[in-house]
């Protein structure tokens, strides 16, 4: 827009108070770059979930369970040898199983502190990068609702401790044949590996799992354990937007190869 330098009734970085540069920037290097290459990433694994969410099918091929399945909390799940297999849900769910237990781990993504900065800037501009000012008239942060709700990420961070367990779990299964016994090992075992390692490395690396494992100390030397604790938490959380992006493709990835298998697009490729 058409700016006045020194129009008081302007807001932000046009205001009176602010330097009065009419330029809408300064930056002269290809800023749009970022937010452009997040929005398309995140569009591919909203678009890619959403489609699998939906499905309902396709979700299990023995010894290998979806991540976007487990656990499975309604009746109408296929029934998975061994896997975490809780009926909760009675008869009358008649949607996709996945819908019930997806929203914790989409929870703890949407308002996790590096996502945050990933959407604000490449889907909503604000600001679409730095020194780049934003289009908004107004400046609300988080502080009002709705986007004071994303507070709750701290509690979202033990659902998904608790899901990265399940996960854990089903991880364990695939070292299991389709007829339960041990010593099994496919591609689906190696694919599922890598999914939980990515998975725990960026849960460990949240913001709060920083806090709740070092923070309202005094003290650090009365509480070695727990400085110990902060330190890694604090190692991991220097690549936190990294760990985000790679096991946000990690778990697309695991669901991705389990639909292939289970709908007969290819074998299982097996080591022993
Ligand atoms: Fe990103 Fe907690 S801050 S998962």
């Amino acid at each position: 827009p058409e700016v006045t330098p020194g129009d008081m009734t302007a807001r932000g970085v046009h205001h009176a108070s602010r330097a009065a540069i009419p330029a809408r920037h300064l930056r002269t290097d290809r800023w749009w770059l970022v937010p452009a290459g997040t929005a398309a990433g995140l569009l591919v694994f909203v678009v890619y979930s959403t489609w699998r969410a939906f499905a309902g099918d396709d979700y299990y091929a023995a010894p290998y369970v979806s991540p976007f399945y487990s656990p499975c909390v309604a009746e109408n799940c296929v029934p998975m040898k061994g896997g975490a297999d809780w009926e909760i849900f009675g008869a009358w769910w008649g949607l996709s199983p996945a819908l019930l237990i997806l929203i914790f781990p989409l929870g703890f993504r949407l308002t996790c502190y590096y996502y945050r900065k990933a959407y604000y800037r490449s889907f909503w501009a604000s600001p679409p990068a730095c020194a780049v000012a934003e289009p908004h008239k107004k400046y609300g942060g988080e502080t009002r609702f709705p986007l004071i709700l994303q507070n709750v990420h701290r509690y979202f961070f033990y659902f998904a401790v608790i899901v990265a367990l399940i996960l854990t779990y089903d991880t364990a299964l695939g070292f299991r044949d389709e007829r339960g016994e041990w010593g099994h090992m496919g591609l689906g075992t190696l694919v599922l590996l890598a999914n939980i390692v990515l998975i725990w490395a960026y849960t460990l690396s949240c913001h709060s799992c920083r806090h709740i494992v070092g923070g309202r100390l005094k003290h650090f030397s009365k509480h070695p354990v727990r400085y110990r604790l902060w330190s890694w938490a604090g190692k991991l959380n220097s690549r936190h937007a990294l760990l985000a992006w790679a096991s946000l493709v990690s778990v697309m990835a695991a669901d991705l190869y389990v639909y292939l298998v289970a709908s007969g697009v290819f074998d299982d490729p097996r080591f022993f």
